[in-house]
């Protein structure tokens, strides 16, 4: 499995892969208008649940994660990629779903066993939202 194989070496490496992941999934580039949908979603991503950030659209947004607004001046994309694909790898303890791995998820029903909470064009598409988010005020 893809991720599971890159995330098993970025777990052990230490050192750069430990922080980002800089090749993409396998998938088309991604795009950020449907990455903004995914990450505005109350169904698909849930993102708002936990992060604020410069969504005027949206009400209720949470907190129980950093404000996304100028994530993409301070992350670049495979810091973003890594922290998508699972959180894990830099924080054992996160709350943040991994969302693109299908490791250590025990209590998902078997409708959704061998499935990622996000397919992979859904990653990139997000990560390419996330990186036009470079303005430090909200937008
Ligand atoms: C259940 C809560 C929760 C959900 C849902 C969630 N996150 Fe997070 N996220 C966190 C927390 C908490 C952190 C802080 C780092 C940590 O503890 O892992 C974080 C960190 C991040 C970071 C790094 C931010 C920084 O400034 O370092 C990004 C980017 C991010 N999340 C994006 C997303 C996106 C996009 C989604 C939806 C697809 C999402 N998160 C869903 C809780 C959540």
């Amino acid at each position: 499995m893809w991720a599971g194989l890159v995330l098993a070496s970025a777990l052990t490496a230490g050192g750069a892969l430990a922080q980002g992941l800089p090749e993409p999934l396998p998938a088309l580039p991604g795009d950020p208008v449907r990455g903004r949908a995914i990450v505005e979603d109350r169904q698909t991503g849930l993102c708002l649940l936990c992060h604020s950030g410069p969504f005027p659209d949206v009400p209720f947004q949470g907190d129980l994660g950093p404000d996304l607004t100028g994530v993409g001046a301070r992350l670049d994309p495979a810091e973003l990629r890594l922290r998508m694909v699972d959180s894990r790898a830099i924080n054992g303890d996160t709350i943040m779903p991994p969302y693109f791995s299908r490791d250590g998820l025990n209590r998902v029903g078997d409708r959704w066993t061998g499935e990622t909470i996000l397919d992979a064009q859904q990653i990139e598409d997000v990560i390419a939202f996330l990186a036009t988010l470079t303005q430090e005020e909200s937008e």
